[in-house]
């Protein structure tokens, strides 16, 4: 397939839209600075073959996608004890959403809603090891990159991050975050920074679709059953109340971002990201999906 063309040929049909629809977020003071008009794709195959268009090597803040790679770090150093704390159903509510944690006594509805990545970050933060080197090398390595933290993206953050706190603090008075709110947050801020670009997401999330084979050595990352289970997880959970429009549009397990990027796997075929700034009212990008719908259209590779 000439996946080059393919994404050259989304990117020309979406730039005339850009700056149409949607807005930056804002609740993150240094993220509303983003200019909205901009707009990247890439992908890398399972065989190690790349295609990028747009603004694919300009660097944004990967926010919730990183609860992808923190839930990755937890299933290798936590394994199947992760689950006594965290459940994996769709919430149907919005990410930052408190309700369902009271009648649910403290247990996250999945890992990717904000009280979920909470109580991963908690996990991570008891496993014994060093979290936010283990996070940083674990993504470094993975797209063969040095990557790092925006310091001003994650103080920003956490200077503004009221419910979050009310969230880490409700979880702990179920006794069920072990360590301080304030530390918890801490490594969920620095993982939210993360600064990538598209390109260097859709190398990173190769492991995805190679059954948890690094994308560059081929060594397991995680296993093949673990991939699987992220990849089902993202279906139904990577995209919060709009989990089930991103089944029904586009058909491929997606994870966005409040900074605009989504990234999207294709069990065994390959992995790709978008992005774009502007987001819905769901804080999810509306070129990104756009894009992944014109791109399951016209390569077929829905998983249905
Ligand atoms: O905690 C937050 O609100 C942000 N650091 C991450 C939110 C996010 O990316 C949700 N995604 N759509």
């Amino acid at each position: 397939m000439d996946y080059q063309s393919t994404l050259d040929e989304i990117c020309a049909e979406l730039k005339p839209k850009l700056g149409m629809e949607g807005a930056v977020a804002n609740y993150i003071p240094a993220l509303a600075r983003i200019e909205p008009c901009q707009f990247g794709i890439a992908l890398r195959t399972r065989n190690g073959e790349e295609a990028w268009a747009g603004d694919a090597t300009t660097p944004f803040s990967i926010q919730s996608i990183s609860k992808v790679f923190s839930l990755t770090l937890a299933m290798r150093l936590v394994g199947e004890q992760l689950w006594e704390r965290i459940d994996r159903e769709p919430s149907g509510n919005p990410f930052n959403s408190l309700m369902q944690l009271e009648s649910e006594q403290g247990i996250p509805r999945n890992p990717f809603i904000n009280a979920g990545a909470i109580a991963v970050a908690d996990r991570l933060i008891s496993s014994g090891y060093a979290p936010k080197t283990e996070m940083l090398d674990m993504v470094s390595s993975l797209c063969d990159e040095p990557i790092e933290v925006d310091r001003e993206v994650a103080a920003s953050e956490a200077a503004t991050g009221f419910r979050n706190e009310a969230m880490a603090s409700f979880i702990k008075s179920f006794g069920k975050l072990d360590n301080d709110v304030a530390t918890v947050l801490d490594l969920y801020y620095r993982q939210c920074a993360i600064r990538m670009n598209a390109l260097q997401l859709a190398r990173a999330t190769g492991y995805l679709c190679r059954d948890g084979a690094h994308p560059y050595s081929g060594i397991q990352v995680i296993s093949d059953r673990q991939a699987r289970r992220i990849n089902a997880l993202m279906l139904t959970c990577g995209t919060y109340d709009a989990a089930g429009e991103f089944a029904f549009r586009i058909g491929i397990p997606c994870k966005s971002g409040v900074g605009g990027g989504i990234i999207a796997v294709v069990p065994d075929t390959l992995s790709l990201c978008v992005w774009s700034p502007a987001l819905d009212e769901n804080h999810n990008s509306v070129l990104g999906q756009e894009a992944l719908e014109l791109f399951a259209n016209r390569t077929g590779l829905s998983i249905f």
